[in-house]
């Protein structure tokens, strides 16, 4: 619709009409669209108001109800139901296609997302990651990328050399296989406290894992099977979460792959001695990016720079995006001037995506020792906060357990993507499954309203829009731009964009439905019911962007 309002008014002003030059009123009253005219003024050198009144009396479209001069602003009002009509012919027929388009063109885009460490506690940095993470790809393949989701699993560095030596001087096989994760964050503490004592632990750390690099074949098992433990915890938070990965490619990976990059650079004279240490000089403005330690050892930015290589051989991807938090910042920056350094123009594409820490009560969420947050625990926690208001709310529900797991999730889900991920967020757990307000389970809650109404109402055969209220109208005003909000999203890589319209639209319908009788026996039914299902599929296809389940019935 904005589209049309901006070919008449250009085809008047016979310049160019930009599209944040119009605005959207906030009252229905002052009309769909309203142009203010005083950025015009000047150069048509007349007065906002005078400039408005010419305007508005200019106006005359098959499309426009009408045009009225309010105190130099333009007010414009749509012809309602010609619209509605198009606009739900649209949803309908599209069904879950409607807001899906071809910018990506096929193109591929490799999301580098969780990517938690292997014997450590998946973190509340990893949440956000794979949160995150997942909705950029959801967005992206709606917008017809082709995503490719690649968890880089911290799975190698000298903290395995120090795990392996733990393990052979106080592991025990059923306690890692009954908690792995727990018993060897548990090893690789104490071989920190130990250490203290006695120096030459951390010797042995290094040289088991040098062990480690050189394929020492009792090092690898262990490793391996500290790997698949861990694996197989992780797995439980990414059911829950319901995401899935194309890549588990992690650091380790690269172990066999980085001489010939390290070589390369050599070739291609950027490495410099520092302290015996190998180093890219970046520029003065940051330190200078470490590729082998002077023992030899490879770093985190050898893989990294390794990885990025392999990935561009392999996908040849359009843009390569990184869900990591804030504080890699510089490792990132870092890692983009080397590529460039080395020639590869695909670099540019290249994207950090950073987003902030999660709190509580204004504190950061940490591994403290000996305390671990478990994040499995907090997502069970919320489930069954969610059962519990359930049971309370409607016990004669069938499958609480499973509607109860996709809100406790969908809470923690959405408290994440409400806002742009550069903010902290402040987790808590009662606040987020409220009903009322911006959180997951209101728009759960309404979009299972929205489903009890189809129910109720029956298969509706065709409609036809005579009138349109303004409570109907504002959903249909809503319903009309989630295409843009989809595009927008995606290119701006911000779930947050999605999560903010699925609220507002979410109020609109419940405004429509607590005002507007629905189901009722005039010839209104069957374009009311109707509207009601393009909110079922939009509202539906808003939370699925966001990775969010939406269950018929609450
Ligand atoms: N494993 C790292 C961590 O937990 C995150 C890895 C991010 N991805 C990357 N390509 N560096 O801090």
């Amino acid at each position: 619709m904005k589209q049309k309002v901006m070919e008449v008014l250009q085809a008047i002003l016979a310049e160019n009409i930009e599209d944040q030059m119009i605005e959207v009123p906030v009252y229905t009253r002052l009309g769909d669209y309203a142009l203010p005219c005083f950025p015009l003024a000047k150069k048509m050198k007349k007065s906002p108001v005078l400039i408005a009144e010419e305007i508005a009396a200019l106006i005359k479209d098959s499309s426009i109800e009408k045009a009225e001069a309010v105190n130099g602003y333009v007010n414009i009002f749509m012809k309602r139901t010609g619209f509605t009509q198009s606009i739900m012919n649209e949803i309908l027929s599209d069904s879950n296609q409607y807001g899906s388009s071809n910018i990506g063109n096929g193109r591929v885009i490799t999301i580098d997302m969780s990517s938690p460490n292997i014997a450590k506690p998946f973190s509340m940095g990893h949440l956000r990651s794979t949160v995150i993470g997942n909705s950029i790809s959801l967005l992206h393949e709606k917008s017809g990328f082709q995503p490719v989701k690649i968890n880089y699993l911290g799975d190698w560095g000298t903290q395995f050399g120090k795990l392996l030596v733990a393990y052979r001087l106080w592991g025990n096989e059923k306690q890692v296989q009954e908690k792995p994760i727990e018993s060897l964050l548990m090893l690789y503490i104490r071989f920190h406290k130990e250490a203290e004592q006695d120096e030459s632990l951390n010797d042995k750390g290094r040289a088991a894992f040098k062990s480690l690099e050189d394929g020492d074949p009792e090092a690898l098992a262990l490793w391996k099977w500290f790997r698949t433990e861990s694996l197989k915890e992780f797995q439980k938070i990414y059911d829950l979460l319901g995401v899935s990965f194309d890549s588990y490619q992690g650091e380790a990976y690269y172990n066999d792959k980085m001489e010939p990059i390290v070589e390369e650079l050599n070739q291609k004279n950027l490495l410099m001695e520092s302290n015996g240490a190998l180093v890219v000089d970046v520029g003065e403005h940051m330190p200078p990016c470490l590729i082998k330690k002077s023992d030899g050892a490879t770093l985190y930015a050898t893989r990294d720079i390794t990885a990025a290589i392999d990935r561009f051989t392999t996908h040849q991807f359009a843009k390569s995006l990184y869900v990591v938090g804030n504080e890699q910042s510089l490792h990132f920056a870092q890692l983009k001037i080397v590529l460039n350094k080395m020639g590869y123009e695909w670099a540019d594409s290249l994207q950090h995506i950073p987003f902030g820490l999660i709190l509580k009560n204004g504190k950061k969420l940490s591994t403290r020792e000996g305390k671990i947050v478990l994040l499995e625990e907090v997502l069970k926690e919320a489930i069954q906060l969610a059962e519990a208001n359930i049971e309370e709310k409607n016990p004669k529900l069938l499958n609480k357990k499973e509607i109860a797991q996709a809100v406790g999730v969908g809470a923690i889900i959405f408290s994440d993507l409400k806002q742009h991920r550069k903010h902290d967020i402040e987790f808590d757990l009662k606040k987020m499954l409220q009903t009322e307000g911006e959180t997951g389970p209101y728009l759960q809650y309404s979009y299972a309203r929205a489903c009890s109404i189809l129910r109720k109402a029956g298969e509706v055969e065709s409609f036809h829009v005579t009138e349109v209220n303004d409570h109907e109208w504002e959903v249909i005003k809503q319903l009309e731009i989630f295409p843009q909000i989809v595009s927008r999203a995606t290119t701006e890589l911000d779930p947050s964009v999605v999560a903010k319209y699925a609220v507002s639209l979410a109020q609109t319908f419940n405004s429509y439905y607590g005002n507007v009788q629905i189901v009722t026996n005039s010839n209104l039914m069957e374009y009311r019911v109707s509207l009601v299902h393009c909110v079922v599929i939009v509202l539906g296809e808003a939370l699925r962007l966001l990775g969010i389940q939406a269950p018929e019935e609450m």
